[in-house]
């Protein structure tokens, strides 16, 4: 029998229609208890599909479901002293640039993304200028003006997401500026942001290191539900830099991170549970190490069918200790 994930409470203007997979059960008490019960938690008229929260006396976590039947999505907003970060921009839903002014106070916002994928950066075209690691900057410009298409079925309805058509936005290019690994920004009085590329989930992907804040923002890597951080034997991506989505790459990268654990306390993933302690990094390079030093000896597989293929696609999965799995494919 499939595993319902029941709605958490919600004042949003989005409504679930269906998952995709049913999810993480403790990720889902987690989000439940936060989301339901979070004294800071504000829905703004301007942008009624997000759930604002703040962590930090600076830092605001973005909260938007998911438009596909994907785990729901976090962004989130730096205040600097003088310049604002928004990582990441979801599916675009809503004034989501409207959201970041008023919450900003109008100061000026430097967009950045983790990843290209449509969960976390379709929002990017509501702005002028985004930024991320050069790796990434053709997959952005290979965005247009269908790809919400998919959201909906043949007769306009949408399939995962109940949520109004007109409510996302209209595709514009808009600048995108790729950087390389370390490159910094001051968000005033030497409030300085750090991009790391890691590789993993994403060729391109990135995390964001807040050095004042202690925080670092690792996108899709670590995840409470299912870390999909990286491939075994072939890349799990087409395009260029394909190799960085190897699990080697991603080996080598939470090494660094573990190497510089003493500059975060606190990490925020962009799926699920938040607030992890730092320490986590060093269980998960325990996990990498594991997997590709014997692939084939996983804690579980699953097999999924694609419409046009006779033969499973299988994922095989590890645990990280003391937390969730690492889930990754394994060509021979
Ligand atoms: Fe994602």
């Amino acid at each position: 029998m499939r595993k319902e994930m029941y709605p958490i409470r919600s004042q949003l203007k989005s409504k679930r229609i269906r998952f995709e997979k049913p999810q993480n059960t403790i990720s889902w008490a987690f989000m439940k208890e936060l989301r339901e019960n979070n004294k800071t938690r504000k829905i703004y008229e301007v942008n009624p599909y997000v759930e604002v929260y703040l962590f930090q006396e600076n830092l605001y976590g973005l909260f938007t479901e998911n438009c596909d039947g994907m785990g729901d999505v976090w962004m989130y907003l730096i205040i600097g002293p003088e310049k604002a970060m928004l990582i990441d921009t979801g599916f675009g839903l809503g004034d989501l640039k409207g959201l970041v002014d008023e919450l900003t106070g109008g100061k000026e916002v430097i967009v950045v993304n983790t990843h290209d994928h449509f969960d976390h950066a379709y929002g990017n075209c509501r702005f002028d200028k985004v930024y991320c690691h050069e790796y990434l900057a053709p997959y952005l410009a290979n965005q247009h003006e269908h790809m919400w298409d998919y959201l909906f079925d043949a007769w306009g309805e949408n399939i995962w997401l109940q949520f109004d058509k007109e409510d996302l936005p209209a595709f514009k290019p808009y600048e995108i500026t790729g950087v390389p690994d370390g490159y910094t920004w001051d968000l005033g009085d030497g409030y300085e942001v750090e991009l790391i590329h890691t590789g993993g989930h994403a060729a391109g992907h990135a995390a964001y290191l807040d050095k004042r804040n202690r925080i670092l923002f690792t996108g899709d890597n670590i995840c409470s539900d299912v870390s999909g951080c990286g491939a075994v034997g072939k890349p799990r991506a087409n395009g260029p830099h394909a190799e960085c989505t190897l699990l080697t790459y991603y080996r080598d990268r939470v090494k660094f991170l573990v190497d510089r654990l003493d500059e975060y306390d606190y990490i925020f993933p962009s799926h699920f549970m938040i607030n992890l302690e730092s320490h986590l990094m060093e269980d998960v390079l325990e996990t990498v190490e594991k997997i590709l030093s014997d692939p084939e000896s996983c804690d579980y597989k699953t097999e999924t069918y694609g419409k046009e293929r006779d033969s499973a696609d299988v994922r095989y999965f590890k645990y990280i200790k003391g937390f969730s799995v690492i889930g990754y494919t394994y060509d021979k």
